[in-house]
């Protein structure tokens, strides 16, 4: 599907205080080849809001190998609860299996986390959005003071778009903060993965996740050993390599 970036633009503005149901609501209407891009976490509300919409909607996740157990049986919990189908990718075998050979299980904590990402998380999604046509993430401003400040509620995918077939990105939790989130899924009784009640507010793979201590911010309990700066793991922040 061919896209104007002016559109996107204005609907940019148009949407920026608009609620994360009108802004899905938006996604599902314009883009019926999308899908919504779920952690299995509390971006889990999305999965609530595009039930409500009583629109068809896709739903896929990226299995890294390494989630939290409590991760795998929450994506079982949803995919029951909302009767949905859970569209799972996997890391390339042959890449994944000389990565570990070469380097073992844990070389991101020596070497930084963008190698593993790359194999586990990047590469899979990039294969997965070759075949839509925009993608709805649970991506916050809150999420991250150093990195996610200016995320906007649509945009033109700048690290996953090629001139043959550019991608939108809907984001429509951007100004929700986590507040709002868990008063959305309390008042709506949502399942939420269980790994929250350990502590862990901002959950990715488990080796590369811990709980955070009171008033730390929830991007701290990510690549902990990494700086401030770094915490992304390339699924928001890819460059484009067409
Ligand atoms: S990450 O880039 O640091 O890993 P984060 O955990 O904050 O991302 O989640 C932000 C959004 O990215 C999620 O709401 C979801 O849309 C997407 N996302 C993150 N991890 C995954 C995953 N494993 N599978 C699918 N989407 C994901
Ligand atoms: Fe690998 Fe950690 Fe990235 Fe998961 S978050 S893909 S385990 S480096």
């Amino acid at each position: 599907m061919s896209i104007s970036e002016s559109q996107i633009h204005s609907w940019a503005q148009d949407y920026a205080s608009k609620t994360p149901r009108e802004i899905l609501d938006l996604a599902l209407d314009h883009y019926p080849n999308s899908a919504i891009s779920f952690s299995g976490a509390e971006d889990v509300v999305l999965i609530h809001m595009a039930a409500q919409l009583k629109k068809p909607f896709r739903v896929f996740t990226l299995d890294t190998g390494r989630l939290h157990i409590e991760t795998y049986e929450f994506l079982e919990k949803v995919r029951i609860h909302f009767n949905i189908e859970i569209e799972v990718t996997f890391p390339e075998a042959q890449a994944i299996s000389e990565f570990t050979q070469k380097k073992g299980l844990f070389s991101f904590y020596q070497e930084g986390h963008n190698e593993c990402c790359g194999i586990r998380k990047v590469a899979p999604l990039r294969k997965k959005l070759a075949t839509l046509d925009a993608w709805i993430t649970g991506q916050r401003k809150d999420q991250s003071p150093n990195t996610r400040q200016e995320v906007p509620v649509v945009q033109k995918d700048a690290g996953f778009s090629t001139a043959e077939h550019p991608l939108v990105k809907f984001n429509p939790l951007a100004n929700w903060s986590s507040t709002q989130v868990w008063q959305y899924i309390r008042a709506y009784d949502i399942p939420y993965n269980a790994a929250h009640e350990k502590g862990f507010i901002s959950i990715g793979c488990q080796p590369c996740t811990r709980p955070v201590l009171p008033n730390q911010h929830e991007r701290e309990g990510r690549w902990w050993w990494e700086e401030a700066t770094k915490k992304e793991c390339g699924l928001h922040t890819a460059t484009n390599q067409e």
